[in-house]
């Protein structure tokens, strides 16, 4: 029997369901291959919001143009009472809401990950390390907030030796968090938050022996 017959035997003895999703299903694959090579709608943005020369440090690599407006406020030089007041009554409301998520937190998650705001539960997606109460820190000491009765909880933590644990959300939370609040800070006991990035810097350090040095998505100290 020669190949062409034997294809045109296979399909023809194919039941009709199979023969049906077979099509459907190379006609998908079609459509979405053929989708991803469509060329995009461009971007509906103000021109005169375009930036120019200077503004951006991707201006020109590789002839490349940015389209973004700017969003940053530009550094204030002079400002008159009212705007001063103004400013002010801003910075002042920010701190405000910060505190009243901050105080749910230590009212009823104190230690772990996250306030599951609703139920006042708390949950531990992060380790169980206190993610919130490190993310904070850094934000607190530029509030010009006091850190004092925090220093004690961070030196408790305990890294668990038999945790999942993400080396991304590890690496930015923890061991970010706690660098760039020393970095911030100016408190005499301030080496505990240095100690204790090093400590789970450390623990960490495993998840990068791999062949090519990229790091492995999650870590466990005991596998
Ligand atoms: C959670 O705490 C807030 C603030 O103390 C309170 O108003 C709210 O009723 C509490 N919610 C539950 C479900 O207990």
């Amino acid at each position: 029997m020669s190949k062409k017959k034997m294809v045109k035997n296979v399909l023809t003895k194919l039941p009709h369901r199979w023969r049906y999703i077979g099509l459907v299903l190379t006609g998908s694959i079609i459509l979405y291959t053929t989708c991803l090579f469509l060329p995009m709608e461009p971007l509906d943005i103000n021109p005169t919001a375009v930036l120019t020369e200077g503004t951006s440090r991707l201006y020109g690599l590789h002839n490349f143009v940015s389209r973004l407006p700017k969003i940053q406020q530009d550094i204030i030089t002079e400002e008159t009472t009212e705007e001063r007041d103004v400013r002010e009554q801003r910075r002042e409301s920010i701190k405000q809401s910060f505190l009243y998520g901050w105080n749910g937190y230590k009212t009823y998650a104190l230690g772990a990950d996250e306030l599951k705001p609703l139920s006042n539960r708390s949950s531990n997606p992060f380790g169980g390390l206190g993610a919130t109460l490190v993310d904070s820190i850094g934000t607190m000491l530029i509030m010009e907030l006091d850190i004092d009765e925090l220093l004690p909880l961070i030196e408790n933590i305990k890294v668990k030796p038999d945790e999942q644990m993400s080396v991304f959300e590890t690496t930015i939370r923890y061991v970010g968090g706690l660098l760039s609040a020393f970095e911030l800070s100016n408190h005499p006991k301030k080496h505990i938050l240095l100690d204790k990035a090093e400590e789970i810097g450390l623990a960490l350090l495993p998840a990068f022996e791999t062949a090519f040095g990229l790091p492995h998505y999650h870590f466990n100290l005991l596998r």
